[in-house]
Order: C-alpha cells, then sequence, then structure tokens
C-alpha cells in the first residue's frame, strides 16, 4: 500500500481534487479517456524526457498513475516514486500500480526525499492546481530533490494558441479555479521553472484540447 510521509508540520495544504470535488475522483480515468487527448499528452511528456530505461524517477502530482503505468510499460527497469497530497487517488493508483511504483502521500509542502535523489522528475496536469503562491515553492522542492544534470519535465495547461482555446480555458478556469490557474493562462509557467534555479531547455511545444491548450517545458538543473 502507499505510505504517509509524517512531517513535523502535517497541516496539509488545502488543494483542489483532480476533478475539483473529491466525489468525482473515481471516476477521473474514465471522464478523461472520454474528453481528453490523456495518452497523447503522457506519451508527448514521455518522448520528450529521452529516458535510458534505468533512472530513478519521481511522478509528481500522480494522481491515478497512468503516467507512471505508462513509463513502467516501456521502461521496465525504470525505478518510479510517485507523490500526491490526496489519499485517496493513491488509493486508485495503487489498485493501478500495486508494488511496481513506491506511492507517497505528503503534505504539499516538503517533499519526503532527501537532496538530489532523482534524475528526472515528471509532473503532468498538477501544476494547475497549485496556488500561485505555492508553485515556486513546490518548484524549489524539486530542485532540491533532483540531482545535478537532472532534469524537469511539465505537462500542463498554457497560454491557449487558439481563440477556441482561449474560450475552453476561460470556462475550464471559472470550474477549477481562477487563482491557481492564473499564471498558466498568462503563460508564466516557465518563468516559475527558471526562477527555481532551472534552465528551460524546450518550452514551445503543445496539444489543443476541448479545455485549452496543454504545454510542455523540458528544463535541467545545471551541473
Ligand atoms: C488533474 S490531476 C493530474 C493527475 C496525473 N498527474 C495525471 O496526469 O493524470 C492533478 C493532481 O495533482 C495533485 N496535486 C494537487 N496539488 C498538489 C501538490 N501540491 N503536490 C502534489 N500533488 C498535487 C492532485 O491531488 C491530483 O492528483
Amino acid at each position: 500500500m502507499w505510505r504517509h510521509h509524517k512531517t513535523n508540520n502535517m497541516e496539509k495544504l488545502k488543494f483542489n481534487p483532480a476533478l475539483r470535488f473529491h466525489w468525482l475522483t473515481g471516476m477521473y480515468d474514465f471522464l478523461l479517456s472520454i474528453t481528453f487527448p490523456e495518452r497523447k499528452i503522457k506519451q508527448q511528456l514521455i518522448d520528450m524526457s529521452e529516458l535510458r530505461g534505468d533512472e530513478q524517477a519521481l511522478d509528481f502530482g500522480i494522481g491515478t498513475g497512468t503516467l507512471s503505468q505508462m513509463l513502467k510499460t516501456q521502461y521496465p527497469n525504470i525505478r518510479i516514486w510517485g507523490v500526491d497530497v490526496d489519499d485517496n487517488i493513491l488509493t486508485i493508483a495503487y489498485g493501478k500500480l500495486k508494488n511496481t511504483v513506491e506511492l507517497l502521500v505528503y503534505d504539499g509542502k516538503r517533499l519526503p526525499f532527501t537532496n538530489e535523489k532523482f534524475d528526472t522528475v515528471v509532473s503532468s496536469l498538477v501544476f494547475h492546481h497549485i496556488p500561485t503562491n505555492m508553485k515556486a515553492v513546490v518548484l524549489k522542492e524539486i530542485f532540491r530533490v533532483l540531482k545535478p544534470g537532472g532534469q524537469l519535465i511539465i505537462a500542463d495547461f498554457g497560454k491557449p494558441v487558439t481563440t477556441y482555446a482561449k474560450i475552453a480555458f476561460a470556462i475550464f478556469r471559472r470550474l477549477d479555479g481562477e487563482e491557481q490557474t492564473r499564471a498558466n493562462a498568462k503563460g508564466q509557467l516557465p518563468n516559475f521553472v527558471r526562477a527555481a534555479g532551472f534552465l528551460v531547455v524546450d518550452e514551445f511545444k503543445h496539444i489543443n484540447t476541448a479545455f485549452g491548450t496543454v504545454t510542455f517545458i523540458k528544463s535541467v538543473k545545471e551541473l
């Protein structure tokens, strides 16, 4: 089963569940599969990671575990840790991944890992859930747990690139939370990544969806 990480201050950050309401979490995989090019987005993220296959990887905001499942299928020797703030969604992830991935719930503030543990951190559709004032904190934490030379690849909503995506994302933001999606809508995520110390090496790939434009940011912690 997944593990609780206890910190001195276990006051947990308030968070929006994956589909806004806790009662929708059990339907996350189904609803995404009928409304969203989920696998195309996750595959693009995996392709950008250019993995050897023997890395130690962190799936940040692992959710129901689909990205880690795809990674494990394509790279059986990769070691993956998955972290999330939501106990309920980790139960679903555990049902899919069993013990192939190490699952941990944490307080949303300090990642439960030692410095420089990971070669790669991947994160799909998570940063638009994180309040603006916490995005920098979280990115600093990811920077801390990455090895020098390690990489962070993020897939998340960015500045919409078509009129349709602009309207769709405006509606989506109303439902999902205006505040935590604001920096995404303005295309500011790459700036947050840079401010945490990363070198952004690719920030221009995108995929349009029914809810807005998903952008990809590849960055490295320089040696
Ligand atoms: C839309 S879901 C995406 C899940 C999964 N990565 C995917 O691509 O299907 C967003 C996830 O981010 C998690 N999350 C929200 N705030 C977080 C934080 N501060 N740290 C880690 N995970 C967080 C939520 O609990 C949820 O599982």
